[in-house]
């Protein structure tokens, strides 16, 4: 049975005597090791931490599970978030099982319908409006200044408590940080929360290093790379469609004292990862996960040395989230009878 992130990490979390110690099996992800990329571009060892096999088949889950904890330990009734989808499936998850209300804002486009289902089966009350996430989160704040209603995006700090315990388990078992960690950059905590774990885990002595951080926003939504909030988002990955980052100095800080980047890839180069990783990794990720493979790709052909490195891939969610993104860029599957002889043809077997 799986532990839960709580308790196999509870004296790294703030947890008192008080703290409900809940748990829908979240965290201890696999991290599996590249067949094809890591030869390509000729880096020691690569490695994909598989965040999409959490119990909301994203990251989320371990952050959700501390503030959800925290929140019934406060005595709190309601939850709320605004969410590009992942951090809603999350919410209302963990509000289902443990009694709370989940309220959640969302922006009307772009939110992958996998996700969309997700809250909607856990009973979530979802308000979607005409503008950005950041909009959203902007209500979110407000509201939940107002009423006594618990925040759970990241800008509750419980969250990014959760959220580091994923460099834990990269540290565990690989006996030591990686030399490069390669992750999605949208509102910036999950980046933020890497750092703190990666750090606090050295200073216990878990670890000799830490990693060089390596984010990525998607080049229509790059805010950190511009030094200018983007006031109407693009990206193909819109889990990471975010104009005005929450914890945007986190981000910097991360890549700062960690001696990394963060920079930004197309959709063209996201959708080439995606593709990438499904068709030749057997890994389906969502479009914002393979932001992190497109920024390996991109400074593996910059140059950056890699030889010899151990490098880690954050996959922070499900390919089966979106599926409207999956059978749009994909060829439609062929069309035939039921006939062995049309068959034999389509597949070049005669
Ligand atoms: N990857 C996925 C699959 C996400 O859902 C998100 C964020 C990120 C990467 C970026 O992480 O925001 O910590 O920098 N999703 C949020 C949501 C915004 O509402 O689900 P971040």
């Amino acid at each position: 049975m799986k532990q839960g992130v709580l308790l196999r990490y509870r004296q790294f979390l703030p947890i008192t005597p008080k703290t409900p110690m809940i748990t829908l099996g979240e965290g201890d992800t696999p991290l599996v090791r590249s067949q094809r990329l890591e030869k390509e571009i000729g880096c020691g060892e690569l490695y994909f931490k598989l965040e999409g096999c959490n119990p909301t088949g994203s990251f989320k889950d371990r952050g959700m599970v501390v503030a959800v904890a925290k929140a019934v330990e406060g005595g709190s009734r309601a939850i709320m978030c605004a969410s590009t989808g992942n951090t809603s499936a999350s919410a209302a998850a963990y509000g289902a099982r443990f009694g709370l209300e989940t309220l959640v804002i969302v922006p009307r486009a772009g939110i992958a319908l996998g996700k969309l289902a997700q809250a909607l089966a856990y009973g979530a009350k979802i308000i979607s409006i005409d503008g950005s996430f950041d909009d959203a989160l902007s209500l979110v704040r407000a509201l939940t200044q107002r009423y006594p209603i618990t925040v759970v995006n990241s800008i509750n700090p419980h969250r990014i408590e959760g959220q580091k315990t994923a460099a834990f388990e990269i540290v565990d078992a690989l006996g030591d940080a990686p030399d490069y960690l390669f992750i999605p950059v949208g509102n910036a905590g999950n980046i933020t929360a890497y750092w703190k774990g990666f750090l606090e885990y050295q200073r216990a002595g878990r670890s000799k290093s830490t990693p060089g951080m390596m984010g990525f926003q998607a080049e229509g939504a790059a805010p950190i790379v511009q030094g200018r909030v983007i006031e109407e988002p693009r990206t193909v990955a819109s889990a990471i469609r975010i104009g005005n980052p929450a914890s945007w100095k986190g981000a910097v800080a991360a890549r700062d004292e960690s001696g990394g980047r963060i920079d930004s890839v197309s959709d063209e180069e996201i959708l080439s990862a995606y593709r990438l990783l499904g068709s030749s990794e057997g890994i389906f990720g969502e479009p914002a996960s393979a932001a992190s493979v497109a920024g390996l790709v991109k400074v593996a052909r910059q140059g950056l040395e890699l030889k010899g490195k151990k490098v880690v891939c954050i996959i922070t969610g499900s390919g089966l989230k979106d599926p409207d993104t999956a059978v749009e860029i994909a060829q439609p599957p062929a069309e035939l009878p039921a006939d062995i002889a049309a068959i034999e043809k389509s597949l070049g077997l005669v």
